[in-house]
């Protein structure tokens, strides 16, 4: 019986094929990473139009570590804020976030909701509090890069606190 010597086999492989391919690739992955980089991003902290009158410096204090960066003109953005496509993501949140809440533009929050409105939201010291207990703010993945905002139980609850002190002393009747 005739043995096939496997190693002359003209469809062998020669170790190149897929070498080539990998190169090729990374060099389009590189170029992709290098002209998305390009694409501009509005990273900016607009002035601070109004800021509450704080209960006391604590509650600024634990604001500006926990909630600042997405919910006021003083955002601290990191070195990696300008990597596309984390620049993308980071800008997203902060957009929305403030969008939200803005601590740097109280004159949008300074009246309170008519609780009488058929659609009225909760009051936004009723929704703080709810974002802080459950968990939900500051998020998950804000927490993972930033230690300072992983607030202490008792930490958490004097924020709750001094944020609803703060907002209902700085809100008009509607
Ligand atoms: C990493 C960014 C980020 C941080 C830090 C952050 N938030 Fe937010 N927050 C958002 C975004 C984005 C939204 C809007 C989308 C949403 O509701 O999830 C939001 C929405 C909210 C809302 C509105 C929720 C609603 O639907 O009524 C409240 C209230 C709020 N945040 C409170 C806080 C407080 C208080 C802190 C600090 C303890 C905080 N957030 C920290 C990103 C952030």
């Amino acid at each position: 019986m005739r043995r096939l010597n496997l190693t002359r086999l003209p469809t062998q492989p020669d170790g190149h094929w897929w070498r080539q391919t990998l190169l090729v690739n990374a060099g389009i992955v590189l170029i992709v990473a290098a002209a998305i980089q390009l694409i501009p991003v509005r990273q900016d902290n607009p002035p601070v139009v109004r800021e509450p009158v704080w209960d006391s410096p604590e509650t600024r204090a634990l604001t500006v570590l926990a909630c600042y960066d997405c919910h006021s003109n003083e955002t601290n953005w990191p070195w990696y804020a300008r990597i596309a496509p984390i620049s993308w993501v980071l800008a997203y949140d902060v957009n929305e976030g403030r969008e939200a809440l803005n601590f740097s533009e109280w004159d949008r929050h300074a009246v309170a909701i008519d609780p009488d409105e058929p659609f009225a939201p909760k009051p936004l010291a009723e929704r703080i509090a709810d974002e802080i207990r459950s968990g939900a703010m500051p998020p998950g993945t804000y927490r993972l890069g930033n230690p300072a905002a992983r607030l202490s139980e008792a930490e958490k609850e004097a924020l709750i606190l001094g944020l609803q002190r703060t907002v209902e002393n700085n809100q008009s009747p509607p």
